[in-house]
């Protein structure tokens, strides 16, 4: 899979989801699922949209003992979607745990990131709440290697991080990364962001957009802007 732009459908339920992919007409977007649409609906929206032809990225963020993660990773495998992913923070033996769980019979299985310090989570909350004293920037990175050496695709992270994690865990380990919004656009409740063309040039692999796209007067054309500045050979 090459660069590619995953568009967040965080819609409450199955008819707003379908009534904005119906826009695309011809045009088959990478979607986010994610627990908001998953819980709501159930496993049959993603077959549904996977039916439509599209890739999806199932965003349930697992984080339990290994045994449970790997059974449920299991469960996972048979709904056929692209990506999904685990908390780097339920360390190596339930990112190696999901791993097993999500290989098929043939060997096959959907991309696995990890989510290491989620952008909600800032230096003051993770020393007051979490314990933990590290600057959040190494943290990021130990979880990103810990990720890689279980076996692991890559991560998400901030756009801003997306640089030092290839150059910690090398350019092969897939950033996916929110937070982007257009130059010209509302930043809404996202603190640090970049734009699909500031993406492309630190050389994130997948940008996740949600508002950006599913809040325009026309989606369709906010989508191919994105892809346009994401995509372009990088200047
Ligand atoms: O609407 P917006 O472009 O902000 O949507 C970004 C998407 O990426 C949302 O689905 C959000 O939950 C997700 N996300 C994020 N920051 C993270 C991890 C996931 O914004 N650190």
């Amino acid at each position: 899979m090459g660069k590619d732009v995953i568009i967040a459908c965080d819609f409450p339920g199955k008819a707003e989801t379908l009534e904005f992919l119906d826009k695309f007409e011809g045009k088959k977007p990478f979607v986010k699922i994610g627990m908001e649409l998953f819980y709501a609906e159930g496993p049959e929206i993603v077959r549904e949209i996977k039916a439509r032809g599209h890739k999806i990225f199932l965003d349930l963020k697992l984080h339990d003992i290994p045994n449970t993660v790997k059974s449920a990773m299991k469960v996972l495998s048979r709904l056929d979607v692209d990506m999904c992913n685990v908390h780097a923070s339920g360390t190596a033996n339930m990112m190696r745990a999901a791993i097993e769980g999500l290989t098929r019979k043939d060997g096959s299985r959907p991309l696995l990131i990890a989510v290491t310090q989620l952008t909600s989570t800032d230096q003051d909350t993770m020393k007051s709440d979490i314990l933990i004293d590290k600057p959040i920037d190494e943290v990021v990175m130990s979880y990103a290697l810990n990720a890689k050496n279980s076996g692991l695709d890559g991560v998400v992270c901030s756009p801003l991080e997306a640089e030092k994690v290839h150059k910690t865990c090398g350019s092969g380990f897939l950033t996916v990364t929110p937070g982007v919004r257009f130059a010209d656009g509302e930043i809404g409740d996202q603190k640090r962001v970049m734009t699909p063309l500031e993406a492309n040039r630190i050389g994130s692999d997948y940008i996740v957009v949600g508002r950006p796209i599913t809040k325009a007067e026309d989606p369709v054309a906010a989508y191919e802007r994105c892809i346009r500045e994401f995509t372009q050979e990088a200047v």
